[in-house]
This record gives C-alpha cells, structure tokens and sequence, in this order.
C-alpha cells in the first residue's frame, strides 16, 4: 500500500477561500446555472408540475446532499485537485489507487460539459442583445420561433457568442482562487439574487401567480411517470453539479474550520429556493398569456421572449432575465473550467494562466464541434442507432453521455468509495454533523444514495 510521502504535501500555489460565505456563494455559483433557471422550469412544465416537484426535492435531500458532502470531504481530505485528492483519501484509508477513476470521469466529463454549456451561455448573451434592441416587440410567436432557428442555424453567430462567453469564463479562472473566482462571485451571485427577486416581484403583479403555485407545489400523482421520477434524480445530479469533480475542486479550498455538512445543506438549500423562484418568476408569465407550461427546452428562449414582447416595460424586464441568466451560466462555468485548470496547475507545468488559457482554448475548440452540430453536421449522427440523443448529432451523444454515464458513474463510485472505504472517524471529524445527523448521511452515502443512482443509471442506459 502506497503511504502519503513528501510529495503528497501541500502545492505552494494553493490559496483557501477567504470565508464560509465564500465558498457557499461560489457552490452555490457553480449549482445556480442554466439547469435551474432553463431547464428546471421546462422539466417541470412538461413532467406535470407538483408531483414532479416533490420527487425531484426528494431526490436532492436523499441523493443530493449527501454526495455533494462526500465530493467537498475528497477535495478537502486531498486538498489538491480532484484526482491526486481522492488518490491520497485512497493512500490514507489504505486501498487503491485506482479509485481515482471517479475523479478523472468527473474532470473529463467537466471538461467536456463546459465545451457545450458555453455554447448555450453564448445563446443567452445573445438574447440580452435581442432583447436590449427590443427585437421581441409585437412579435408573433413564428417570428420569434424564427429568431432562435436562425441563431442556431448560423454558425458564424454561434462561434463569436460562443468564444465571447468562453473569454469571460477564462477572464476569471485565469486570475485564481481569491481575485478571480472568489471576487467574480462575490459580485455576481448577490446581484444574480436581486434580479431574481425582480422578476419573481413582477411575475407577482401578472394576476396569475396564484396559478404558478398551484401548478408547482399541487401535487397531482396522476400525472407523474417513472421517467419523470428518474429526470427528477438526473437533474438533480445536474443541478447541485455534482459527478463532475467540481465539488472536490472548490472543497479542496475550504478552510479546515468549517462543518461540511452544514455548508453542503446550505448551498442544496440555495439551489433548490433559486430553482423554485425561477419557477414563480416564469410559470406567471406563461399563464398571463396563455402561452403551454409544456413548451420543453424553447420555453426560455421562444415562449418567454413572445411573453416580454407584449408585456409592458417588456424591453426592461426582457434584458434583466437575460443578464440574470447570463450571470447564472458564467458562475457554473468557470466551476466546471476550475477542475481541469486545478489539475494542470498541481502538474507544475503552465502555472494558473498558462493552465487556464491552455484548458480553455480545449474546451472552446471542442465546442465548435457542438456549434456544428447544430447546423452544418446537423444529418451527421455518428451512432445513429440511439435514437435517444437529442436531434441524433455529436452534440446530442455528448450531452446523452456526460449525464447519463459519466455523471452517475462518477458519483456512483464516490459514495461507495466514501461510504464504505474511508474511515469513519476522518469522516466524522470532517463533516462535523450531530450525532444522529451524522447516522442519517452515513445510512444514506452507503445504501440509498448508491442503490438510487445504480437504479437511474441501470434505467437509462438499458431504456
Ligand atoms: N449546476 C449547473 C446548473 O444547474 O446549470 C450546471 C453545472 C455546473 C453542472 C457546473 C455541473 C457543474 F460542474
């Protein structure tokens, strides 16, 4: 067995979040993203609403919670980046090596999911545009229709959109942990918060707010599917952004101090209220124009953007949901970004800017195969025998991958890892729960949360 020698210590380059606060505002970054503001609504909308719902906050306090303690344990066990951490948790619990697979599926796969999430980041930085120049007023809804076809359908746009939302992301994490990451969050996640406020406040004055609740918290079983129950744990996954080293990375620079347990409940707390008020803030809007709660994944940016058209101060209001969604993208991007740059940074070989400017040049270029996807190879669907890829295009068999296998692969071995071969009392020291708080995770991290995951990822490679 191998046993933590010199160069297991510490890197000079390593820095600490300079407060609770900070870490929570940055996990709480990375979590709040397009899955909250974009997709939960839509999942939400086309999965029936309440029951759903109920499923899905189940899933977060079952599923969620306790892998995301076992993700910030790893990193800040390990305190380096996500791979030689759970390589050294591995050395110090005395078993292999070679359990560091869950983290280097987690990088890959963080690396990958950036590639198109920044493509999706540059949709909406768009749409601020559209939206500021008033291109949405008194439009029908083909035209608007058309506006996103047409986005999608020029390559040119989405590569510049594209490459903006990517310089921002590398803006921040080349300048590191405490004037890059720590400040842009410090900044963004507050004012992130008021717009949301706003919007929710506005969505209040639609008449129709009393109809959202009921939509989103009336749970009705009938409706509800057993694959709505497994999209419920698969966004949870997504949304707390957990299989994709990202927690371990952030972890790694949290103070010693400071109860992972507490703090992971608060950032799942903050995720889910964020989540549950982009759901006030829109499902109004929907109602107040008749437009389908169902619309699936155009409902941000066909079915709203028809709603700010006609509504009054819609330019204003139309802007503000952009920026904020733009705001939302940008913190969970550059935490996808910070794992990949965290492990080439410890290789000693770049140092942050040259890691940072050399993943994301990567990930950039990988994105322009997701840009192409949507267009020019649009016919080209390499595997075309899953039928289940979004639209059958590499950008449809690279989301399909990264959620349904790597991140249930990578989060599956964590909790089994963590569960059952990490000493308990490190964990306890670590986690600092209260006694029967800490029996509840521990219960969970070894039977329920592995049993739930194999379930999901049985289900969806098999369906
Ligand atoms: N949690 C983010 C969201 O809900 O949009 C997405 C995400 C960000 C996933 C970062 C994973 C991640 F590492």
């Amino acid at each position: 067995m191998t046993k933590p020698t010199k160069t297991y210590s510490t890197p000079a380059h390593r820095g600490l979040w300079s407060s609770r606060l900070a870490f929570i505002l940055a996990a709480t970054g990375s979590s709040v993203g397009l899955g909250n503001i974009w997709k939960f609504p839509y999942v939400t909308g086309e999965n029936g609403g309440g029951a759903f719902v109920l499923v899905y906050l189940l899933c977060i306090a079952i599923i969620g919670i306790p892998i995301m303690m076992a993700e910030v344990f790893i990193g800040r066990n390990g305190r380096h980046n996500p791979i030689t951490s759970f390589r050294l948790v591995a050395a110090r619990n005395l078993v292999s090596p070679a359990w560091r697979v869950s983290a280097i599926v987690g990088v890959l796969a963080a690396f990958i999911i950036l590639s198109f999430y920044s493509m999706i980041g540059g949709w909406a930085a768009s749409y601020v545009g559209h939206a500021a120049m008033g291109d949405f007023s008194g439009q029908t809804a083909e035209a608007i229709g058309e506006l996103f076809s047409a986005l999608l359908a020029s390559p040119v746009t989405l590569l510049i959109w594209h490459s903006v939302f990517m310089v921002l992301v590398i803006f921040v994490v080349a300048r590191g942990l405490k004037s890059g990451l720590e400040r842009a969050v410090t900044i963004l996640m507050p004012a992130l918060f008021g717009l949301l406020l706003i919007a929710a406040a506005y969505a209040a004055t639609t008449g129709h707010f009393g109809e959202a609740v009921s939509f989103l918290f009336t749970p009705d079983f009938s409706v509800l599917t057993m694959d709505g129950v497994l999209i419920a744990l698969g966004h949870a996954f997504f949304t707390l952004s957990l299989g994709m080293a990202v927690m371990m990375a952030y972890g790694s620079y949290l103070g010693d101090d400071i109860s992972i347990g507490r703090t992971a409940v608060t950032v799942s707390i903050m995720d889910t209220v964020v989540a549950l008020m982009a759901g006030l803030a829109i499902f109004p809007v929907v109602f107040a124009n008749g437009l389908e709660p169902s619309a699936g994944p155009g409902l941000i940016f066909e079915t709203l953007p028809l709603a700010f058209g006609q509504m009054p101060m819609g330019i204003l209001f139309g802007t503000l949901f952009f920026v904020l969604l733009v705001f939302a993208a940008w913190t969970s991007a550059i935490s996808l970004l910070e794992p990949v740059v965290e492990w080439l940074e410890d290789k000693l070989i770049f140092g942050r800017v040259g890691s940072t400017v050399v993943v994301g040049l990567g990930c950039w270029a990988l994105g322009i195969v997701s840009i192409l996807s949507m267009n020019l190879w649009s016919g080209f669907a390499p595997l075309g025998m899953f039928e289940r890829f979004e639209g059958q295009t590499i950008f449809g068999l690279l989301d399909f991958f990264t959620a349904n296998v790597m991140l249930p692969l990578s989060g599956l071995l964590t909790a089994v890892f963590v569960g059952w071969f990490v000493a308990k009392e490190s964990l306890v020291k670590d986690l600092a729960l209260k006694g029967p708080t800490f029996t509840l995770w521990y219960n969970l991290i070894r039977y329920a949360t592995p049993v739930a995951v194999a379930v999901v990822f049985a289900y969806n490679l098999m369906a």
